[in-house]
């Protein structure tokens, strides 16, 4: 497969001429803007079908081709968009079949856009022809560097196409009816399945309660978008096999399980667009952000694209604060310093009419280059310029955090021991822990590799999947350390429940029996009790949200419950295996906590921070490549803070650094020096 292989970071955005095509002189003022502001690349036509083939068969190319001769005239490169996320209205009228069946089984009407089912073979169709033309015509032109397939992919149809390809992926699946019965525990409230035909997607006005069954449909969702843009890269493979392809993923969403488009992109993309601002100080912003930033490039263990980011506000909060200054140049050098070999943006101009109208773009409706945004945009571009020599490069292997969507939905889906099962809460407590202690983080799901890791954090791993704890047994064998948690080893991979007792086949590695699982009112805590010469320090540290109650079973109790019926009993373990250590948080732990507990562990495994003793707010993460190592200091926290490095030289202004550094607020440095 064809690798991103753009030789400098790219800095640009989506670009949309056919917005402007009866603006004369648009298209060479925006070129001008373009070299102005240090970019290099644009992703055209994510939503030009309407301008591409503006009746059935008919195709206008010609003002394409203009665009993309002229930016590589002017030495810009281009990802080329397949349009297939809008439709044009034509093909809505006269094929009511593309357009997306809802739940409750009503057909929506045309408009918005991402409005289309992804079965019809008729949107199939059209979308085959619309690519391959595209690629007949421009994918040698060479201005064209990758393909950018459709745009944020997401959703679902429950048309009769849809239920008919649901229902082969579940023959596909379980092979006979009496094991899909088995597998969904249908013998519960009379739901045995007598017929295929008798299958249907979960709505709301029929099927919600049978737990495989919704497990199942949104493994289907995946599966039929995977297949989908399975179906439109055919024809650019096949006429650009060196071109490489990419889809946008989407920030924080939950709708999609990302890990299984792994093999259909060459390389991951991603649209970004953190809350900076909306709290007191943009600590958990960035961590969040992190978070996502470090799956992206978990996805392919390889550098990423920031497809999308704004380079100010967006337009669909409530409230939309623009970046404030400096801002955009952390935030974007947090996206490269987890790995983005290209930051771009929404929008590069910004449209003049319809919904995205208000949306930050890096050309405002004033229409030059005298805006604050256009000048902190520009010094994203000279950043970028002066740190090609970080370009590919990656950080140390050190920790992976297990992320798994089929455990997310899972736990969404059970009916206690409480509504909110506060998942990514649990990720975010741990990663955050994680990162400020310093350490280089993989965000992963359960079914990638685990060796070349020294520590794997799996907290809440309620559904695991066949095979996952034999692969963490081995992985601790050999002297790796895992960290589960509470609700963990709860149901299989059908989301049942594990009989003889939690954390199910994990027992073993862990060394302990969950009995029973305490959920805690909100505001409402208990406490863990460490006493002296236990590995981690002696004191009263917090937890709350779920208590498990918990038998060691052979695992070192580290730490127990101070309060309730089972004050006294095991809450914090750590059990021996192999040459490794098998830690059980038995109850959600405070920040000081685990702080603790990843400082011990890094020490013990040998994980070297990036820096040691973070202050609060400051976050550190490394690139590595060619012997070089890049140090990104970013302080996130409301007041400066003074940092301690080791020596070398600062990457943008090339002065020597080392000793105490003081980061402004909103300050980055980033800081080169040999292995
Ligand atoms: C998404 C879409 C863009 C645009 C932005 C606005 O990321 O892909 O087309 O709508 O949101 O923030
Ligand atoms: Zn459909």
């Amino acid at each position: 497969m064809p690798e991103w292989k753009f030789p400098v970071f790219g800095h640009g955005g989506d670009y949309n001429p056919d917005q402007w095509r009866h603006v004369p002189g648009t298209l060479e003022e925006d070129v001008r803007l373009m070299k102005l502001s240090h970019c290099n690349i644009m992703s055209v036509g994510i939503f030009s079908w309407a301008a591409l083939e503006p009746e059935e068969g008919v195709y206008d190319f010609d003002w394409l081709q203009n665009v993309l001769d002229t930016l590589y005239a002017n030495g810009i490169s281009v990802l080329l968009a397949t349009p297939s996320g809008a439709r044009p209205a034509w093909m809505s009228q006269k094929y009511p079949e593309v357009l997306r069946v809802r739940p409750d089984g009503g057909r929506n009407l045309h408009g918005a856009r991402h409005n289309h089912c992804f079965t019809s073979p008729v949107y199939r169709g059209f979308v085959k022809k619309m690519n391959a033309a595209l690629a007949e015509r421009f994918g040698h032109h060479p201005a064209v560097v990758g393909w950018h397939i459709s745009n944020e992919y997401g959703g679902e149809c429950h048309c009769e196409l849809c239920q008919q390809a649901f229902r082969d992926f579940l023959k596909n699946r379980y092979g006979t009816l009496e094991k899909l019965n088995q597998a969904w525990w249908t013998g519960f409230w009379a739901k045995t399945i007598t017929s295929w035909d008798q299958l249907h997607s979960p709505t709301p006005i029929g099927e919600m309660e049978v737990h495989g069954l919704s497990l199942d449909w949104m493994r289907f969702v995946t599966h039929q978008t995977v297949d989908f843009m399975n179906a439109e890269v055919a024809p650019l493979r096949e006429i650009t096999p060196d071109l490489p392809v990419t889809t946008n993923m989407m920030f924080s969403f939950d709708g999609l399980d990302y890990y299984r488009f792994i093999d259909s992109i060459d390389f991951a993309s991603y649209d970004a667009y953190p809350g900076w601002g909306e709290e007191d100080d943009d600590l958990w912003v960035a961590e969040n952000a992190a978070f996502n930033y470090d799956m992206m490039r978990s996805l392919k263990n390889r550098p990423w694209v920031l497809m999308e980011s704004t380079p100010s506000q967006v337009n669909w909060k409530p409230i939309c604060k623009p970046k404030r200054p400096g801002v955009h140049l952390l935030s974007s050098m947090q996206a490269v310093a987890h790995g983005a070999d290209s930051v771009q943006y929404f929008q590069w101009r910004k449209s003049r009419g319809s919904s995205e109208k208000l949306h930050g773009a890096v050309v405002d409706h004033v229409g030059n280059e005298h805006t604050r945004v256009f000048r902190e945009v520009t010094e994203v571009g000279q950043w970028l310029e002066k740190l090609q020599p970080a370009l590919g490069g990656m950080p140390p292997k050190q920790v992976a955090l297990i992320y798994d969507l089929e455990n997310r939905w899972a736990q969404d889906n059970a009916q206690g021991p409480r509504d909110d099962k506060q998942y990514m809460k649990a990720l975010m407590g741990h990663y955050g822990a994680l990162k400020r202690a310093g350490l280089s983080v993989d965000v992963i799901d359960e079914t990638m590799p685990f060796d070349g890791y020294g520590l794997i954090v799996a907290p809440q791993m309620y559904l695991v999947k066949p095979g996952v704890a034999d692969r963490l047994k081995t992985f601790v064998k050999a002297g790796g350390t895992v960290v589960s948690t509470y609700f963990s080893g709860i149901v299989d991979e059908n989301d049942l429940c594990a009989l003889g007792g939690w954390p199910g086949d994990m027992m073993d590695l862990f060394g302990v029996w969950a009995e029973e699982i305490d959920p805690l009112f909100p505001g409402k805590t208990n406490a863990v009790i460490v006493g002296a010469d236990q590995p981690v320090s002696a004191g009263r540290y917090t937890c709350d949200f779920m208590c498990d109650v918990i038998h060691a079973r052979g695992a070192q109790v580290v730490g127990t419950y101070e309060s309730d019926y089972y004050a006294g009993m095991p809450a914090i373990t750590c059990n021996a295996y192999g040459d490794g250590e098998a830690w059980y948080l038995a109850s959600r732990m405070d920040s000081e906590f685990l702080a603790q507990l990843y400082a011990r562990i890094a020490e013990k495994a040998g994980l070297k921070p990036a820096v040691k003793h973070l202050p609060y707010g400051v976050h550190a993460d490394v690139r590595e490549k060619d012997g070089a190592r890049f140090l990104f200091l970013q302080n996130y926290a409301a007041e400066p803070k003074a940092v301690c490095v080791s020596e070398g030289c600062d990457a943008i202004t090339g002065e020597a650094v080392g000793g105490e550094i003081t980061l402004p607020v909103h300050g980055i440095r980033i800081i080169c020096c040999r292995k």
